[in-house]
């Protein structure tokens, strides 16, 4: 067997879906991706190669899905005179919604929502795009359990990761829609940039767990 072994992950993988070659092939455990992975602040310019995002691609598509006839469906932008419209785009179109939406100023920790003139995507050169249906909500958590899989899949071959949903409004519109071909049936739920970081790691911290009831 070519590529990832069940042991090497730390779980049985029971279901096979695709080539074996587009497995990821890790670095780390699932527990290491799991602690190890972190919210990308700048990342270096070089594109992730084809292999790896379709390697990615059948990472994200192990994940549960509320009805498996359904299928993911994803964009990915890899330009960067396109990525850098689209920032622009989107800082412009997410301000305007924030506005519209928020009575109060963004909350504590959100400073990216402050500068409209900043690139979103961190000098990252490769955007993946998580698309749901137009025609059921239960798409939802379907893409969100998806985007984890493809995080710490990311994190297991040694890439970084963001997600970015100041760009959805900007996907959404008419406008990217007709550029990115994409079909009516379909709307952007989580856009996640990814590449090698640039820099040291910063610490994720997290408060404990709060168990509101454990019955027993
Ligand atoms: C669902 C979700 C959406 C996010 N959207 C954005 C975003 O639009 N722009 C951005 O710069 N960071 C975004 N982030 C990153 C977080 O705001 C935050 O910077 C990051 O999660 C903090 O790092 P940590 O997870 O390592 O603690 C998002 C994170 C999550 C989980």
């Amino acid at each position: 067997m070519t590529g990832l072994r069940s042991d090497e992950l730390g779980l049985h993988v029971s279901v096979c879906l695709g080539d074996e070659n587009l497995r990821p092939k890790p670095r780390l455990s699932v527990t290491d991706a799991i602690y190890n992975q972190q919210t990308v602040h700048d990342f270096q310019p070089q594109p992730v190669p084809a292999a790896s995002i379709h390697a990615l691609l059948y990472a994200a598509i192990q994940a549960p899905m509320v009805q498996s006839c359904e299928q993911y469906s994803f964009a990915i932008v890899q330009g960067r005179k396109a990525l850098a419209e689209l920032s622009d785009w989107s800082a412009r179109s997410f301000s305007a919604l924030e506005d519209q939406t928020l009575e109060t100023p963004s909350p504590p920790g959100l400073g990216y929502l402050a500068a409209d003139d900043r690139n979103i995507f961190f000098n990252a050169s490769t955007l993946i795009i998580f698309y749901g249906s137009c025609a059921s909500t239960l798409s939802l958590p379907d893409v969100w359990l998806a985007a984890g899989n493809l995080i710490l899949a990311a994190c297991g071959m040694g890439y970084g990761t963001r997600i970015v949903v100041e760009a959805i409004e900007a996907l959404n519109s008419p406008e990217w829609r007709r550029r990115m071909k994409v079909p009516p049936h379909l709307f952007a739920v989580a856009p996640i940039i990814v590449g090698v970081a640039a820099g040291a790691r910063s610490e994720t911290s997290r408060k404990a767990p709060d168990i509101v009831s454990w019955s027993t």
